[in-house]
């Protein structure tokens, strides 16, 4: 019999799936620049909504993309998405903060964010179906140590509901689609239980190098059997791979921090001034105060980023801002999860007693309940 406790979270967790508790991307910030989202709250509803940076979407539910739909388009942007009118610019190697409304604790689960290359036509009109995206963060299994865990989504919960992301200063410079992805777990103990919350935004990447790193198809990111798709969290975990592709070369989770706002700007919208001068483009095509403002150099992104500030309330634990499972390699990044975060590549492991009802708890394997074991590894239990 399930104790009180179980009984409140699984009330809880029921709740949370049906109430509309769930967030939207509100705006994102590169360098101080605030660029508007997509407002799924009255964006829909406008005759002539402005041309932002975010992708629109129809998921006014609040709602979620299924492992069922994971060979569908609608995982690549959420539902029914189509391209942004704008894009945001910035440089390679700069940081482009996303800011959240609003993120349900009960929705743990990894944070990742890809991007693909669009071409020199822009993503204003690219077709999403063809895109290729390739990962350039992932924030998994903080802590396990503690069912449900700490999550990337509890750091991005404790970070404002904001996220910080590098572009990868090896880039090459182009149009490209920053897809963010927030993957609630709370019932991915049971088949296509997984939600999967993406949201997209256009860049304009300037500067950096000439990397172009292979990516794929968003229709191919994930499958419903994948070990970090399919897993249940109610139980202590030593590991947890976060689906999808693995980092892309010179891509690094950084340290989440804050990014304070110190302007407003505007989409910029075509790409014929970037096609014309591609290195260059920023001071061109910008039509918004950012013309002044992003950096056109590796140089002065450096000296930009200084306009993050750490949070002094971040950490979800008692350690630095960031602790990303992954290898990442910068300073500020590594130090901190060596030991409870052994690698991106070791595959969750594996516990019997895994249960096809997610909320259920640890407790006994529960072999005569109605639970299957969906978890294809489970093949024995003791
Ligand atoms: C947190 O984000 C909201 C907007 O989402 C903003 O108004 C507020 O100032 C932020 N708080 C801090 C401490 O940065």
């Amino acid at each position: 019999m399930p104790s009180l406790a179980i009984k409140a979270v699984l009330a809880a967790v029921a709740g949370a799936a049906s109430v509309s508790a769930h967030g939207h991307v509100r705006n994102i910030v590169i360098n101080g620049l605030s660029y508007q989202g997509f407002d799924i709250n009255t964006f829909p509803y406008m005759q002539n909504p402005p041309k932002v940076a975010g992708w629109t979407a129809t998921n006014t539910d609040n709602g979620f993309v299924g492992p069922e739909s994971f060979a569908a388009a609608d995982i690549i942007c959420h539902k029914s998405a189509t391209n942004a009118g704008g894009h945001a610019v910035v440089a390679a190697g700069d940081k482009v903060f996303i800011q959240w409304d609003t993120w349900p604790e009960s929705h743990k689960g990894p944070v990742i964010d890809y991007l693909a290359n669009c071409g020199a036509a822009g993503c204003e009109t690219a077709d999403k179906t063809s895109l290729q995206f390739f990962k350039i963060d992932e924030v998994g299994l903080i802590d396990g140590s503690k069912a449900p865990g700490t999550w990337g989504s509890d750091q991005l919960i404790a970070n404002n509901n904001s996220w910080l992301v590098e572009i990868p200063p090896t880039i090459a410079p182009g149009f490209y689609v920053l897809r963010h992805e927030i993957i609630a777990l709370h019932s991915a103990g049971q088949a296509n239980g997984a939600q999967n919350y993406p949201q997209c935004f256009n860049l304009q990447v300037t500067g950096g190098g000439s990397a172009s790193p292979a990516g794929v198809k968003g229709q191919s990111l994930y499958t419903a059997n994948d070990a970090g798709i399919l897993v249940n969290i109610y139980q202590a975990l030593t590991s947890y791979k976060v689906p999808g592709p693995a980092l892309a070369a010179g891509a690094v989770s950084i340290a989440q921090a804050a990014s304070k706002i110190t302007a407003s700007a505007t989409a910029t919208t075509g790409s014929a001034a970037a096609t014309a001068a591609p290195v260059t483009a920023p001071a061109v095509a910008t039509t918004s105060s950012a013309a002044v403002v992003v950096p056109t150099t590796l140089a002065t992104s450096k000296a930009a980023a200084t306009t993050s500030t750490t949070i002094a309330a971040v950490p979800v634990t008692t350690k630095p801002a960031t602790t990303p499972i992954t290898s990442a390699t910068k300073a500020a990044t590594t130090s901190t999860k060596a030991a409870a975060a052994p690698a991106t590549t070791s595959v969750i492991s594996c516990p019997g007693t895994i249960v096809a009802p997610a909320p259920k708890p640890a407790a006994v394997p529960d072999r005569g309940g109605k639970g299957p074991r969906s978890h294809p590894r489970d093949i024995t239990l003791n």
